[in-house]
């Protein structure tokens, strides 16, 4: 749905837009009209990359106990009503066995994972639910498929999906729908990152053994999350995982 006068265009909070995905949906939503309230940790993009004019950026980093409040300040002084949640905030892990994965590693891929969620909806509760927004977060299908050599990704997908199930019933009362959409390999840096953590020395080979013989794409991943948040043919769904994938 697009969104023309300035003046009727929806609010929307991306967290970790700073990220491949999140820039993604951010630019997507930009492009249709929505002012976007976007979060980075490291730093902002530059000027000139995709959508970043016109987003108003906030430091949120889910280790520090400002974050919240700063986001909820941003959140405050825009009079939008406050119609989706993309929760993008994300960190994978080492690609070690449990046995040789440190304690810290798990601590701090379920903080990036799951407590940014937790943080988020601190910050951003109140005005949600006077909003009646929908939140979606992004979550993977590590967490149900429990791969080897993945312990603490695998296990924060996992404790996210019950984190978004127990949001629902806690929001719908007020209106707030919460799913998430777990993607499986997306072509972006992340996944680069990750397949040389695996020894993958040739990605176009290792693409051309998945299903389709390709990696999702960013901007159909983000399309699927922009869609199930704001479109009215969804507007019935919570509490839901939506695996985005080829169970082949
Ligand atoms: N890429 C894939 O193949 C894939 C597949 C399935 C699911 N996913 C999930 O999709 C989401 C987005 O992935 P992506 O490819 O866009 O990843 P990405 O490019 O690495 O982006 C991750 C984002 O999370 C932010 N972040 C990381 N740790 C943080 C923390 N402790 N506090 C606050 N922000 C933090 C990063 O901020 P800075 O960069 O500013 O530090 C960045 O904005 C993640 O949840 C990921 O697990 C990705």
């Amino acid at each position: 749905m697009k969104y023309s006068p300035a003046s009727e265009a929806p609010l929307a909070v991306v967290t970790g837009a700073s990220g491949a995905l999140g820039a993604a949906i951010n630019a997507r939503l930009r492009e249709h009209g929505w002012k976007t309230i976007a979060t980075y940790r490291t730093r902002p993009p530059h000027s000139g990359e995709r959508a970043v004019s016109d987003t108003t950026w906030v430091h949120f980093d889910t280790a520090v106990d400002a974050s919240a409040d700063a986001l909820r300040d941003a959140v405050e002084t825009h009079a939008g009503c406050l119609r989706a949640v993309f929760a993008c905030v994300g960190a994978p892990s080492t690609k070690r066995a449990v046995a040789d994965t440190p304690v810290a590693e798990f601590e701090a891929v379920h903080q990036a994972n799951v407590l940014s969620l937790v943080r988020t909806w601190h910050a951003l509760a109140h005005r949600a639910r006077r909003d009646n927004a929908s939140v979606l977060a992004v979550g993977s299908d590590a967490g149900r498929a429990a791969r080897a050599r993945n312990g603490p990704y695998s296990t924060a997908k996992a404790a996210l999906e019950s984190l978004v199930s127990t949001l629902a019933k806690e929001e719908q009362p007020h209106g707030v729908r919460v799913n998430l959409l777990a993607p499986s390999l997306i072509d972006s840096p992340l996944a680069q990152q990750v397949m040389s953590l695996k020894g993958v020395t040739d990605p176009e080979s290792y693409y051309r053994e998945l299903p389709w013989a390709r990696p999702l794409s960013l901007d159909e991943v983000a399309a699927v999350c922009i869609d199930i948040a704001t479109t009215p043919q969804w507007a019935y769904a919570t509490g839901q995982t939506y695996p985005l994938g080829a169970a082949l």
